[in-house]
């Protein structure tokens, strides 16, 4: 990258998902005739990529695809989306897999198939050791094997290089990994997972605050975003109002967008913001790394208040 800003490194998952638009989730048992299908770009690693380099800013992805024919599109889609792919390596056999339902109202029911992306281990972090100490920021997720990524959030740590985690698919972590964590990003599903129940936002946050998480943003969709620091400081930052037609990554989009707004220097309240304008958007349009908007776009939600 002859780039002079600090990269965003993603030590993530990069998936195939495989969508069937149906009227309503079914029900167990349930048969119900779908309007569509699609296999399109996702995985939250390579989804957060996309964001941020759609958004202009420089990004690299540790990752891994399969042998079959899906890991070569998989990683074409993200070269074509401006994302250094040279720290990507093949797997043999299948690439990870994500088939979902996406319903008429927009929410989404998914199941994620690891396959390669349960095959990036300690040496994929060691092997760029150079490009994570280069980063502004590593962002991780939780579809990549936990081994692989306690080392990674160990490397982060020892480098001084900051980490945001989205918490998702919300699994258990122990405290000494997340002390490790300068952004924790869990929505309202996996928020309650890691606070052991269903709590305010303020309840939520401190509790995360006793477990060593430095800073917490709980992304509520339609509601907004709760960011607290470890200042102390914490506040709502509001939504802005679209028509959803597909939520499947917008979470994704919120945390690629949040890095590159931290990254620009606003502060957090600010890059929050920026990130909620970047996720209304994504939820206007059909797909993962698809919906993820350029950074025109968002610029004039920011500056008009609504799409119209
Ligand atoms: O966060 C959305 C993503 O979760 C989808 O793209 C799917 O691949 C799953 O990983």
């Amino acid at each position: 990258m002859s780039d002079a800003r600090k990269p965003i490194v993603i030590i993530g998952s990069v998936t195939m998902d495989l969508v069937t638009r149906t009227p309503r989730i079914p029900a167990i048992g349930e048969t119900l005739i779908g309007s569509g299908f699609t296999a399109t770009p996702g995985g939250k690693g390579a989804n957060q990529a996309v964001a941020a380099a759609r958004l202009g800013y420089p990004v690299a992805m540790v990752a891994r695809v399969g042998t079959d024919a899906y890991g070569p599109a998989l990683v074409e889609n993200l070269q074509r989306a401006g994302v250094d792919t040279a720290s990507m390596r093949p797997a043999e056999g299948s690439s990870g897999l994500a088939p979902m339902f996406v319903a008429e109202t927009g929410e989404n029911s998914i199941v994620v198939v690891p396959g390669a992306n349960g095959k990036m281990d300690r040496a994929a972090v060691d092997a760029n050791a150079a490009l994570i100490r280069s980063a502004g920021m590593v962002l991780c997720q939780l579809e990549i094997p936990m081994d692989t990524l306690a080392y990674a959030l160990d490397f982060c740590a020892g480098a001084g290089v900051p980490v945001m985690l989205d918490p998702a698919p919300a699994a258990a972590l122990p405290d000494s990994a997340l002390a490790r964590v300068a952004w924790f990003t869990p929505n309202e599903t996996e928020a309650a997972f890691y606070v052991n129940g269903a709590s305010s936002v303020e309840v939520s946050a401190n509790r995360l605050f006793t477990r060593g998480i430095r800073n917490v943003v709980l992304k509520r969709g339609a509601e907004g975003a709760y960011v607290a620091l470890a200042s102390g400081e914490a506040g709502w930052v509001k939504p802005f109002k679209v028509q959803a037609i597909d939520t499947v990554a917008a979470g994704d989009c919120f945390n690629g967008a949040f890095a590159v707004g931290l990254l620009e220097g606003r502060d957090p309240f600010a890059a929050a913001r920026f990130a909620n304008a970047a996720a209304a958007i994504c939820v206007t349009r059909h797909g993962a790394q698809a919906s993820m908007p350029m950074r025109a776009d968002v610029d004039k939600l920011l500056e008009q208040g609504s799409l119209n």
